[in-house]
């Protein structure tokens, strides 16, 4: 969590540090700041303000004179770790400056582990600290080298000796006000290269207003950045030669669009994204080719899916269509918990990391974990370049462009998709089912994007009558069967993260062993109805809480019957049955939007949660 930006070339500097971290504001907005080289002067000067980044904004929208000259600076957006939301605390940190030598600035993203002691030895140095930062031991170590006389880049090198832990680090000295110099170690960092300036940022999103041309920094590597160069060296000081990758990203796509929020927008979006990742990957008559992975599928006699939140549950839905189709287990599993739990496997196990940003450090640590008994990796990530590419022997692209809004929902339908792919391309390799049914649910699969459609058609207008059902709602409970169950927990998880309501989502099976405690006229339940026997099921269970005062939801196909216990229907197209989830998860989310539109909340910044979650 938390962005940071950087600038080396024009006096364009403030507009591109507030631009780039406004588009960076997904991994955290606790508090903004930026840290300029004034002109002439060559000195820092700092900017923070707590809270979202429009502070920030408006407050330099009142600033003049040179601020607007400036040329080099590096801004921050920040998702608290150590230490509460303040200005003390906020980004950019400084070290030195009168009487302690030339002022220094640093921005962080990541956790310095070994910080207490730092502190403790630079306090012993004379050295006072303005915050509770883990951060602000790098500003005073920094500065202490830059005061003995190192370049900046060699005063960072020796800095980033001393660190432990997690880090992407941009920093700026007064006596190189031309220069920015970067590191990282774990956390992301890009290089966006443009005509006589340069840029440095968390993620490409940041840059795609300025260039599409990136450069990566890998582990253990320095970047200088200067108006007309771009240096990357080893900490050791070896020269490295990198290639410039193209991103295909619009700058459009990550702009409203006439929108109210990025979320509906990037609900409205997902038949175009689902349509996207499919193409090329599906044939007219629904044969998958997944030959692009260049990676051998046969001989695989296990899966083990690592994922967090909405990632996680697409890992589930994998997991049914895949012991469904190709007949091989798979065992679903949450990254925080795998990457300590000493996992077992072998060269046969088929390690699938699951990761929008891919980048989230528990996902990346539980495929490390996997490599230690010898896993082959197939990353399914929407962030072309991401550190989980990177780490994988193969990656499986989904296409949703990039995503803004926290609560994901365009990148878990093609999460999804891409595991309905897998799980056909398996069950083809492994000659597992009869080809004609492959076929049928590939046909079913290549229509998504126009059930998605349907979908979105058939809800306009409908949602209202379910948010009133959650008037003076207390918690929600949300029930499904089989695939349906997946589904029912992302349903919860959106409608919490963004509405604040505490949610649970559950087998309706096994509701009766606990969360039917929680029924009353006050906890709506959202059923997740299916087809066949299992949808019976479901619906006994439901009549259950309604017996127990429950107002009801039920996602069911248009013109089901389910009217007889639910206040609300809402309905979603046909789809092959297995590839349900895909439809049926949209009536979800919208629920979850307009409840907690209603309820006057910020949809796409839900409190306390960041898009991208690089710390433990
Ligand atoms: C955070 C986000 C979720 C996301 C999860 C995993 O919790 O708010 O939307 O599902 O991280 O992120 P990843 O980038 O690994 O898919």
């Amino acid at each position: 969590m938390c962005g940071i930006v950087g600038y080396v070339g024009k006096e364009r500097c403030v507009e591109v540090l507030l631009d780039g971290l406004k588009n960076l504001e997904y991994r955290g907005y606790d508090s903004a700041g930026l840290a300029l080289a004034l002109p002439e002067t060559g000195r820092i000067e700092t900017a923070k303000e707590v809270g979202p980044l429009a502070n920030l904004t408006s407050v330099m929208g009142r600033r003049d004179g040179d601020f607007f000259k400036v040329r080099a600076g590096v801004g921050h957006t920040r998702w608290a770790t150590h230490g509460r939301p303040s200005e003390a605390n906020a980004h950019p940190h400084t070290g030195g400056g009168d009487p302690l030598g030339p002022e220094v600035a640093v921005v962080h993203n990541g956790i310095i582990e070994n910080h207490v002691e730092l502190r403790e030895e630079l306090k012993g140095r004379g050295r006072e600290f303005r915050s509770e930062t883990d951060t602000e031991v790098i500003a005073h170590l920094l500065a202490e080298r830059v005061a003995a006389g190192e370049a900046l880049k060699e005063a960072l090198a020796g800095t980033l000796k001393r660190l432990e832990g997690s880090f992407a680090v941009a920093a700026m000295s007064a006596t190189e006000p031309e220069t920015i110099v970067a590191a990282r170690h774990q956390s992301p960092l890009v290089v966006g290269l443009g005509e006589g300036e340069n840029f440095l940022a968390s993620a490409v999103q940041a840059l795609l207003g300025n260039t599409r041309r990136f450069l990566f920094v890998e582990n253990g590597e320095i970047v200088t950045l200067t108006d007309s160069s771009v240096e990357i060296q080893t900490l050791y000081g070896q020269p490295v030669e990198r290639e410039t990758f193209e991103v295909d990203w619009s700058a459009e796509a990550i702009e409203l669009g006439g929108y109210e929020d990025f979320m509906l927008k990037e609900i409205h979006e997902q038949p175009a994204a689902l349509q996207a990742t499919l193409a090329g990957r599906l044939d007219a008559g629904g044969a998958v080719d997944l030959s692009e992975l260049n990676f051998d599928l046969s001989g695989i006699e296990r899966i083990v899916v690592v994922a967090c939140g909405t990632a996680y549950h697409a890992g589930l839905l994998g997991k049914y269509a895949i012991e469904r189709l190709a007949r091989l287990p798979v065992e679903v599993a949450v990254a925080s918990e795998y990457r300590y739990a000493d996992p077992v496997g072998d060269e046969r196990t088929l390690v699938v990391a699951i990761s929008q940003s891919g980048e989230t450090t528990d996902t990346l640590a539980a495929v490390e974990a996997a490599r230690g008994f010898g896993a082959r990796v197939l990353a399914v990530t929407n962030t072309q370049g991401s550190l989980i590419t990177r780490e994988a022997d193969a990656v499986l692209l989904t296409k949703a462009g990039p995503e803004v809004g926290v609560a994901a929902t365009k990148t878990f339908l093609t999460q999804v998709a891409g595991l309905y792919l897998l799980a056909l391309e398996l069950a083809g390799t492994r000659g597992s089912r009869p080809a004609e049914e492959l076929a049928e649910i590939g046909l079913g699969l290549r229509r998504s994007p126009e059930k998605v459609e349907e979908a979105l058609g058939l809800l306009e207008g409908r949602v209202g009558e379910a948010v009133e059902v959650f008037a003076g709602a207390r918690c929600a409970l949300f029930l499904g069967r089989g695939h349906l169950y997946p589904a029912a927990l992302e349903g919860a998880l959106k409608l919490k993260e963004i509405s604040y309501l505490p949610a649970e989502g559950y087998p309706a099976g096994e509701m009766k062993h606990g969360p039917i405690a929680l029924v009353d006229e006050q906890c709506p339940v959202v059923a997740v109805l299916g087809e066949g026997t299992l949808r019976e099921k479901t619906l006994s269970n439901v009549e259950e809480t309604v017996a127990r005062g429950a107002r009801v939801i039920a996602i069911a196909r248009e013109g089901d019957k389910a009217g007889r216990v639910a206040r609300v229907v809402l309905p979603v197209p046909e789809m092959p049955e297995i590839l349900s989830p895909l439809v049926s998860t949209v009536p979800l989310q919208l629920l979850a939007y307009h409840v907690a539109k209603a309820r006057g909340l910020d949809v796409d910044k839900p409190r306390n949660l960041a898009k991208s979650v690089t710390v433990e």
